[in-house]
């Protein structure tokens, strides 16, 4: 839940991945505190250019499979651009649809300052927050790109006092995307609440990353990601060796497919549609959210 979350602040590192499907989050909750179904899922998932377009719906959508596919982890859902800045209000009905439709443990907001009162107001009411602050993307028309936060240390007051802010009204963690060290460094020192880095260097409580990136699977990623895999290579391996062995007719062999029933059964039987098994996972009463 949020608050184990926070309980780690001092002690050791938070290790947390976005997640958009079902398989893949059980794979990462294996190994992660928290899932975060960010809403990169428009551009990673959906080839949108920025998360702005990003409907509630598909938020909700991707929320459910991530919080089947998790069984331990916290899932946290981010909050589309549009769907919580207008008031409190508006902020608290979004986010209570998303929590009841998608059975996830909080939520996560962009913007420090300005949306402090939001934050405290959805905490009041039961909503768990995670605050975004630094590069915040939904902002890019805005902010005019992708750019790294802080670089000049005038700018360093204004996102500390985010961050701090943020802390007093209840996050129970905050993202920091794409800041310089010295300042990742000094709001971490400042707040009690865990700071959550992405391109914010190891100075923070701990660190994010969009699955896809990490794996080596997007085709662009920004300079702060290391590639752990090389799924993509993997996956064109694989459909590159489909599509030859279909051409060559050298798939599907006997093996992939179905043989007769010895003994001949009933006309239905033989002509009957195949069965399709499927497993399903008994679910433990929950541990997550
Ligand atoms: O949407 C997202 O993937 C995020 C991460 C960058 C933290 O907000």
């Amino acid at each position: 839940m949020a608050p184990d979350i926070t309980a780690m602040k001092g002690r050791g590192p938070v290790v947390a991945l976005t997640a958009y499907h079902a398989h893949t989050a059980a794979i990462a909750d294996r190994y992660c505190d928290f899932l975060l179904v960010g809403d990169s899922l428009g551009m990673v998932m959906h080839g949108y250019e920025t998360t702005v377009p990003v409907p509630l719906e598909l938020m909700i959508m991707h929320g459910r499979a991530v919080v089947r596919g998790a069984r331990r982890a916290l899932v946290v859902v981010d909050m589309p651009f549009g769907s919580y800045e207008e008031s409190p209000a508006v902020a608290f009905r979004n986010s209570a649809r998303v929590m009841k439709e998608t059975d996830c443990g909080a939520v996560k907001i962009e913007g420090g300052r300005r949306m402090a009162e939001t934050i405290h107001y959805l905490v009041d009411r039961g909503i768990p927050v995670m605050s975004h602050i630094g590069l915040t993307p939904q902002s890019v028309n805005v902010i005019g790109g992708y750019k790294a936060q802080g670089r000049r240390q005038e700018q360093w007051a204004a996102i500390e006092e985010d961050g701090r802010q943020v802390a007093e009204a209840g996050a129970f963690a905050v993202v920091l995307e794409a800041l310089t060290q010295p300042l990742a460094q000094r709001i971490t020192a400042a707040i009690d609440i865990p700071t959550i880095g992405i391109g914010a260097s190891r100075s923070c409580d701990g660190q994010i990353l969009v699955m896809e990136d990490m794996l080596g699977l997007s085709p662009r990623v920004p300079r702060y990601v290391k590639k752990f895999g090389k799924v993509g290579e993997a996956i064109e391996a694989a459909i590159r060796a489909y599509a030859e062995d279909v051409r060559a007719r050298a798939f599907p062999t006997p093996e992939h497919t179905y043989a007769m029933r010895s003994g001949a059964g009933s006309s239905r039987e033989r002509t009957g549609p195949v069965e399709i098994r499927a497993t399903k996972k008994p679910k433990t009463p929950s541990s997550k959210g």
